[in-house]
């Protein structure tokens, strides 16, 4: 008797854990590598601090990175890996080369941890934490990032090219981008503020310089003064030229601030992306409230980066573990 009650008791504890299906935004956690790897996030902080000291301008590239890893086959740090003789990687894609960078970072933060606990760090992760880092080293609001990222094996050029928004794009597409990836409207301006920090190659917005159409030499709505400091930056015959960069926010290039609201409002977006944000009236709400309520946009932008981590990811006997985020495992 006693032991049919102790079969009971055990087969339903057993359904019950058999039954516990994660639900799918818990799929990742936070402080998932405390005890197998606890020093992951310091390890992490430490490269980012080091690399940042050198160049304030990786902060930028880590955040951007982390953007257009989530964006192409979910964060599955497919944006790592290297082209091969038989196939081009989402990194050589027009809107990562030459511009994107950081790569280093994560690279000295893996050899680290490849050394300390191989084998249990993914680069998805590292680079969703990097870019955490790189928010609050600039200024943000740092914020709890869930882990448990797998990578990827698949990275194509192609792919970055159809998701990646590009800065040419009006509001409309931008939305559509977005909602493709499960980011609303709110969430799109929120995040277009990473847009405070870092540069631009000539290209990305010289198309509002010079034969913006055939009537019109400059994008109307350009800021006429900040279109002629931008034409002497990058010179009509030049804007190809890979060494040519701006700022973004040239009042404060390397702080997470409000500044980029600011730009907007006064016709100084440097993408018609960014400038495109005052063309609807929802977005344009926005960004006057963001512009006007610092504390308020730096707790959305944090939200959003959380919920910009989690597009797509692969988690649990899906994906791998690399061991050079470069490459997929043999
Ligand atoms: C809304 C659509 C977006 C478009 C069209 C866009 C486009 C661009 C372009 C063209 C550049 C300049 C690249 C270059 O020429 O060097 C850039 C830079 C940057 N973007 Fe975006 N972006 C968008 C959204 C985002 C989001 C969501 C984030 C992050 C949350 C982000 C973060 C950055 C950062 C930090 C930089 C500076 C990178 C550096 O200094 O290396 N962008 N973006
Ligand atoms: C050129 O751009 C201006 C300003 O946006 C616009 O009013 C005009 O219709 C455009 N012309 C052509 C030919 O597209």
């Amino acid at each position: 008797m006693a032991s049919n009650k102790l079969t009971f008791v055990l087969s339903t504890f057993i359904l019950l854990v058999f039954q516990y299906v994660p639900p799918l935004d818990a799929q990742l956690q936070v402080g998932y590598y405390n005890g197998e790897c606890s020093f992951v996030e310091f390890i992490i902080k430490e490269e980012v601090r080091k690399a940042f000291i050198v160049d304030r301008g990786v902060a930028a590239g880590l955040v951007r990175m982390h953007f257009h890893d989530c964006f192409v086959r979910g964060c599955d740090a497919s944006v790592l890996i290297d082209s091969t003789p038989s196939n081009q990687a989402e990194k050589d894609a027009p809107a990562n080369n030459p511009s994107l960078r950081g790569f280093q970072v994560i690279d000295n933060a893996k050899g680290r941890l490849e050394f300390l606990c191989p084998g249990i760090v993914s680069c998805a992760d590292i680079l969703a934490f990097a870019a955490r880092d790189s928010v609050e080293i600039t200024g943000g609001l740092g914020y709890d990032v869930p882990a448990g990222r797998k990578d990827g094996r698949i990275s194509l050029l192609s792919e970055a090219s159809a998701n990646l928004p590009s800065p040419r794009f009006g509001v409309s597409q931008l939305t559509q981008a977005f909602a493709n990836k499960g980011l609303d409207q709110n969430e799109l301006v929120t995040l277009s503020g990473a847009h405070t920090i870092g540069r631009s190659h000539c290209t990305s917005f010289s198309n509002r310089l010079f034969n913006f159409n055939t009537t019109t030499a400059q994008d109307p709505t350009l800021d006429p003064l900040f279109a002629a400091q931008l034409a002497q930056q990058c010179p009509q015959g030049s804007t190809n030229n890979p060494n040519l960069v701006v700022p973004i926010d040239p009042s404060t290039p390397t702080i997470m601030d409000t500044a980029y609201y600011g730009n907007i409002l006064a016709n100084r977006g440097l993408f018609t992306s960014d400038q495109s944000l005052l063309t609807d009236p929802s977005t344009a709400t926005q960004v006057t409230q963001n512009a006007q309520d610092p504390s308020l946009w730096r707790s959305k932008f944090a939200d959003a980066m959380v919920k910009m981590g989690q597009i797509g990811v692969l988690t649990g006997g899906t994906g791998e573990i690399r061991v050079n985020c470069r490459v997929v495992n043999s």
